[in-house]
């Protein structure tokens, strides 16, 4: 698939077939994610693969019962790692470039899936805390995205952007 096609044509998919993910699949998808760009290539980022149907259920309950996340086969959770990242750059690595890398991989991700004919979501809105005590993270792991993921069974129409004459400046 075209780059450009990849960027336009994903969607946020909130309805998901029932068909599993297969692991070298899977694997490509994640691959995805380790190469994208880093802060001093520390890649502060890991992933949590959650396909237990009962974990499933306690995320999509700490985000606010998003029943989606629970139907889909799989959730893939970001966190950055705030540890590893403020090793080399202290505040500014554990307060922005981890979750800048998480963010980076995530696109990633969203992209491969799309690619590979997958549906995927980010979903920004969950208690942290739920989410890093249901999946017992290490301190230090913060959790930015839970990603559900799975073969699409909807085909939504791309939600409107503002024209990039407005956000787009020159020079101030
Ligand atoms: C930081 C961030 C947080 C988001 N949080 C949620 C969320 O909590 N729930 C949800 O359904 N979608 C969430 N989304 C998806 C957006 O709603 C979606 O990307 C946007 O409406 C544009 O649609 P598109 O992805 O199909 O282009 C989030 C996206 C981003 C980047």
């Amino acid at each position: 698939m075209d780059l450009f096609e990849a960027i336009k044509g994903r969607r946020s998919i909130r309805k998901f077939k029932k068909d599993i993910v297969d692991d070298e699949v899977l694997k490509k998808v994640i691959e995805a994610g380790v190469w994208a760009p880093s802060a001093g290539n520390l890649q502060s980022w890991e992933v949590v693969v959650v396909k237990n149907p009962e974990t499933k259920e306690k995320l999509a309950a700490a985000a606010y019962l998003r029943e989606f996340l629970a139907e889909a086969p799989l959730i893939l959770v970001l966190c950055a790692n705030q540890h590893v990242c403020a090793s080399t750059y202290n505040n500014r690595g554990s307060e922005l470039y981890c979750i800048q890398d998480a963010a980076c991989a995530g696109q990633n991700i969203l992209l491969a899936a799309h690619a590979l004919g997958l549906g995927a979501c980010w979903v920004g809105a969950f208690d942290e805390d739920l989410v890093a005590h249901h999946l017992h993270l290490a301190p230090g792991l913060r959790p930015v995205a839970l990603i559900p993921l799975g073969y699409p069974d909807e085909n939504p129409l791309p939600p409107p952007r503002d024209d990039m004459e407005e956000f787009i400046h020159f020079e101030g």
